[in-house]
C-alpha cells in the first residue's frame, strides 16, 4: 500500500503524518511526505491522509482496489434530523409480499461498504439471499440445526423455541424469518475476533442504509448462531469456504409504518475526570 504525491499541491504542513494511524508517513522541513522505506506494508490504505489535507495533495493509492468518493460535500441533514432519523428504526417482523429492487440493494451496499473496520480490512463479503425457495430452505437447516442441538442435549437453549417453530413451519408459517422476501449474510473469514465486530458494524450501516431508502430490517441472531454449528445451513446461507455467517439480517418493505418511539433506559454514563468549558 501506499499514498501518491502531488509536490505542486503540498504545503508541508504535516498534518498527513499528524493523522495517520499507523505513523507510517515521515515529513520534516526538508522533505515532502512520503512513507520510508520498509513502511509500505504498515500502510492500511484508510485514506485519513487523504481525508484530513487541506491542499488536497495526497491520494491513498490502493492500487485500484476501492473504488472512491472524492466528493466532501457537508452533510444536507441536521444533528436533529439525524437524532430522529436514528430513533425511528425499528426491527421489521411483517414485511410486505414485494421484492426490494436490485439497484436499492447496490445503493445500500454502496453506503455499507464504507463503515469502519479494523486496521481497514474491510474483511465483510456480503451474500443477499432473495426469494421464498431458498429462505425456506434456511428456515427449514435452521429447523433441523435445532433439532440437533436439542437432541444432544434437552436443556438446550433451543429446546423452548423448537417446538412451536416447527409447528408453525409445519402449518406453512415461517417463524424464523417471517416470510421476509430477502435476507443480507456479512460473512467474514473464521479466524480473527475483530471481524465479528466488523460484521456487526457492517451490518448497523446496513440497516440505518436500508432505512434511508424505506426498507425495513431485523438482525436475525438466531441463523447466525445457528449457521455456525450446523455445516448444512452455513451452506444454504452461501457462506464462502474459510468463511463464517458473521451477522445476518432479514429486509424487506415493512407493513406497518412506524408511529411511536418507544422508550429506552438513559444513558448510564459514569464520567471520568472534569470537562472544562
Ligand atoms: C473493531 C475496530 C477496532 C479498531 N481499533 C482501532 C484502534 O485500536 N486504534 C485506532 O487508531 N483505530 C482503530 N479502529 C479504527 C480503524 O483503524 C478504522 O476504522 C479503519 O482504519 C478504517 O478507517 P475508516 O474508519 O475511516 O473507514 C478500529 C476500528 C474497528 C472497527
Ligand atoms: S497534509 Fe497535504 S499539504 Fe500537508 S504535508 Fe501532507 S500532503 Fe502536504
Ligand atoms: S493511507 Fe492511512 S495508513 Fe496509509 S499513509 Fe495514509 S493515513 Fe497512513
Amino acid at each position: 500500500m501506499s499514498v501518491i504525491l502531488d509536490p505542486e499541491k503540498c504545503n508541508n504542513c504535516g498534518i498527513c503524518a499528524d493523522v495517520c494511524p499507523v505513523s507510517c508517513i515521515a515529513v520534516d522541513k526538508d522533505t515532502y511526505p512520503y512513507i520510508p522505506e520498509g513502511f509500505e506494508e504498515t500502510c492500511t490504505s484508510c485514506g485519513q491522509c487523504e481525508a484530513f489535507c487541506p491542499k488536497g495533495a495526497i491520494i491513498c493509492d490502493s492500487g485500484g482496489k476501492y473504488s472512491p468518493y472524492t466528493n466532501i460535500d457537508a452533510p444536507d441533514i441536521t444533528a436533529g434530523q439525524l437524532h430522529r432519523f436514528l430513533l425511528n428504526r425499528r426491527p421489521f417482523r411483517n414485511y410486505k409480499k414485494k421484492n426490494v429492487d436490485r439497484e436499492t440493494i447496490e445503493k445500500i451496499l454502496d453506503t455499507a461498504r464504507y463503515a469502519p473496520s479494523a486496521g481497514n480490512e474491510q474483511p465483510v463479503k456480503w451474500i443477499i439471499v432473495t426469494g421464498e425457495e431458498a429462505i425456506s430452505e434456511i428456515v427449514e437447516k435452521a429447523i433441523e440445526a435445532m433439532e440437533k442441538a436439542v437432541k444432544k442435549d434437552p436443556e438446550s437453549e433451543y429446546a423452548a423455541i423448537l417446538r412451536p417453530i416447527k409447528a408453525a413451519y409445519l402449518r406453512g408459517e415461517d417463524l424464523i424469518c417471517k416470510s421476509v422476501p430477502h435476507i443480507v449474510i456479512a460473512s467474514i473469514p473464521e479466524e480473527s475476533p475483530y471481524y465479528d465486530i466488523d460484521s456487526v458494524i457492517a451490518l448497523s450501516w446496513f440497516e440505518l442504509a436500508a432505512y434511508s431508502h424505506g426498507v425495513g430490517t431485523c438482525w436475525c441472531g438466531l441463523l447466525q448462531t445457528l449457521s455456525n454449528c450446523y455445516e448444512p445451513l452455513r451452506k444454504a446461507l452461501a457462506v464462502p469456504d474459510g468463511y463464517k455467517s458473521g451477522c445476518v439480517m432479514m429486509f424487506g418493505y415493512g407493513k406497518y409504518r412506524v408511529r411511536h418511539i418507544p422508550p429506552r433506559e438513559m444513558a448510564d454514563v459514569k464520567w471520568l475526570g472534569e470537562i472544562q468549558e
